[in-house]
């Protein structure tokens, strides 16, 4: 029997989660079906234990309900702890397993893709909510040197560093940025781009940067990554990568197998390009 994946959100129309496994299944050999699960704003539990009822292996959750699929999970690993968020379940006979890809999948893109050493970089890391929250871990598991965490509200940049329990960690707002001297790596984690806006940085933190790095992505250039550019920052680039080496760290959680990821990579940028 093939074996049932599946990706759950709400909306979920829009995901290019299985054009992407499918393109993980067709490289690896893996015999498996991957769908959309349209969950009900209040329905999420019941959508899963329909799911695991009927057969299902593992989902990967997507908004709004990474929050919910921490609690729905028996274990969680370290990643998904330290996240506060499970973005992949995985439903073994022994009870259900939830581990977060998402800031692996970033650190994976920022050291392969655009080859940037993270080792001994000093990042800032603009946001402080659940998008910043999973990528903290891994960043610092990569071995930075420090990590500021700027937000638009401060208090919770400040709480959200005290909870990582690491001396590499502080949190500040915007207005304290001029004294925080220069930074290697700027990560954009907030939602301002939704509003076709970025986050209010100082000029002066993009012109010493290697790499500014806006964890959503598009069809053309984010506004921060083109404040970026036009600042001097050597680099930039959008959450693209991040996106397929997520899926990717997924697959291999759940079948035991990792695909290649560069081919994927190019066929959704040409695709998100053609619109
Ligand atoms: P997510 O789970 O995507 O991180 P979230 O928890 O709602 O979503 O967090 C959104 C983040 O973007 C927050 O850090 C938010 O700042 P506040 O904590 O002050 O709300 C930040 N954000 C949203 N819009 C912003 C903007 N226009 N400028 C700067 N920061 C913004």
């Amino acid at each position: 029997m093939t074996d049932r994946y599946a990706v759950i959100g709400n909306p979920i129309a829009h995901s290019r989660s299985p054009d992407i496994h499918a393109q993980f299944a067709a490289q690896t050999g893996q015999q498996i079906r991957y769908e959309r699960l349209l969950a009900p704003l209040d329905g999420f539990v019941a959508a899963v234990d329909a799911f695991r009822t009927a057969g299902g292996r593992g989902l990967n959750v997507t908004v709004p309900f990474k929050l919910q699929a921490c609690d729905y999970a028996d274990r969680l690993s370290p990643r998904a702890q330290a996240a506060g968020a499970v973005n992949t379940l995985v439903f073994g006979s022994d009870g259900v397993e939830g581990d977060n890809t998402d800031g692996v999948g970033m650190v994976r893109d920022i050291a392969g893709r655009h080859q940037t050493v993270l080792d001994g970089l000093r990042v800032l890391l603009v946001g402080a909510g659940g998008a910043a929250r999973g990528v903290l871990l891994p960043l610092l598991q990569a071995g930075v040197a420090a990590v500021l965490i700027v937000n638009r509200t401060p208090d919770k940049a400040r709480a959200l560093a005290l909870a990582s329990a690491d001396s590499r960690v502080t949190g500040c707002g915007f207005d304290e940025l001029g004294k925080a001297g220069r930074f290697d790596l700027l990560v954009n984690a907030t939602s301002a781009g939704l509003d076709d806006a970025a986050p209010p940085l100082p000029t002066s933190c993009y012109a010493n940067a290697r790499l500014a790095y806006d964890m959503v992505y598009g069809a053309r250039p984010t506004p921060f990554m083109q404040i970026a550019r036009s600042q001097g920052c050597a680099m930039s680039c959008d959450g693209l990568g991040m996106l397929v080496e997520q899926a990717a760290e997924s697959f291999r959680i759940w079948r035991g197998v990792m695909p290649e990821t560069e081919p994927v990579y190019q066929q959704l940028r040409q695709t998100l390009v053609a619109g």
